[in-house]
């Protein structure tokens, strides 16, 4: 039987009975597979790899080892909950990679978006690499494979974007846990298995992180510009009911200043733009119809407590004719 093909007669994982199941049936199947060599996987905190590497420390605890590269392009608190969740709680072998300025050194002066996508993978593989060369007595890499990566690749629809697709020449057999499970079951079984609701439930978040979303070429300030405006809105959204309603959102900031006055001064800043999306599987997206004043209490907050920002926009563009990103 061709182990990437789903077994008709293979349940739906929609309930914690169900998830527990799986996850001893894995934990066994793990233990077999690995014995007493050691597993390298490349944690970014999304949910993919965190169930993975939740469902590895169950089964073998601390020949697991996750390397969390921190390439500057991550969400405002999101490094922090990895060491939180993984070493802290979990007692996880973890080594953290504190990437970021060779990231965006190399990113510098870089405006156009796919050589942005290309750089950040390449870095990524090459700090990955360089962290998998000094360990030793690793045989085995984990990853987060998911169903429809496998029937996507299948049916050739994406070469796609993920960063931390790991190059072929490495040399490690595969470990793939979850590589017959849809996204919807991979949550259900990371709930199981005592991770973070925030964590679980998480939005999709692209590989090249806010890379994508701080247009044309990266600079620090417009990054944290980025990150700081994406945390208001995210907290809001968690305020005002829209977290888990909502499919996908988050803010941009393009490369253009506008005039402004603060303080009875002229202020010239940057604009954020506000994305918020509905959609079933990312190909074609509707605009969340959010409350106008809500929308008025984010630019409020946004406008003043992020430095460097003087206007907030709102995409009303579905997909098609935008994407979902703006690069
Ligand atoms: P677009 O912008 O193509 O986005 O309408 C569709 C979905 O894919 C995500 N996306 C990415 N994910 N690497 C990723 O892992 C990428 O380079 C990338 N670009 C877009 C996007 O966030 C949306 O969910």
């Amino acid at each position: 039987m061709d182990s990437n093909v789903r077994p008709e007669s293979m349940q739906r994982i929609t309930t914690e009975a169900l998830a527990n199941a799986f996850i001893d049936e894995q934990v066994k199947a793990i233990k077999e597979q690995v014995g007493d060599k050691k597993v390298l996987l490349a944690l970014s905190g999304g949910v993919d790899s965190s169930v993975v590497a939740a469902l590895l420390i169950k089964a073998i605890g601390k020949q697991l080892v996750c390397v969390h590269v921190n390439h500057g392009l991550l969400r405002k608190g999101e490094p922090e909950q990895v060491i939180e969740v993984f070493r802290n709680q979990m007692d996880a072998n973890l080594i953290y990679v504190d990437a970021v300025d060779r990231f965006l050194d190399r990113l510098a002066g870089v405006a156009e978006p796919e050589k942005k996508r290309k750089i950040i993978g390449d870095e990524f593989i090459r700090v990955f690499e360089e962290e998998a060369g000094k360990l030793e007595d690793i045989h085995f890499l984990a990853q987060g494979t998911i169903y429809p990566d496998i029937l996507e690749s299948k049916d050739g629809i994406k070469a796609h974007h993920n960063v931390g697709g790991m190059p072929e020449e490495f040399d490690f057999e595969l470990v793939e846990p979850v590589k017959l499970l849809f996204k919807d079951e991979v949550r259900v079984v990371g709930k199981a298995l005592g991770l973070p609701d925030n964590m679980v439930y998480r939005q999709p978040f692209p590989g090249p992180g806010l890379g994508v979303r701080c247009l044309g070429a990266i600079t620090r300030e417009r990054l944290e510009c980025v990150r700081e405006s994406d945390a208001i809105l995210r907290e809001e959204f968690a305020k005002n009911g829209l977290q888990g309603k909502v499919w996908q959102y988050f803010t941009a900031i393009p490369d253009i200043k506008s005039v402004g006055v603060k303080d009875g001064k002229r202020y010239e800043g940057y604009p954020v733009i506000i994305r918020a999306i509905n959609t079933k599987d990312a190909m074609t997206a509707t605009v969340e119809n959010v409350p106008f004043e809500l929308l008025e209490h984010i630019t409020d907050r946004i406008t003043h407590e992020v430095d460097g920002v003087n206007r907030v926009l709102f995409d009303l563009t579905p997909k098609p004719i935008g994407t979902i990103e703006w690069e």
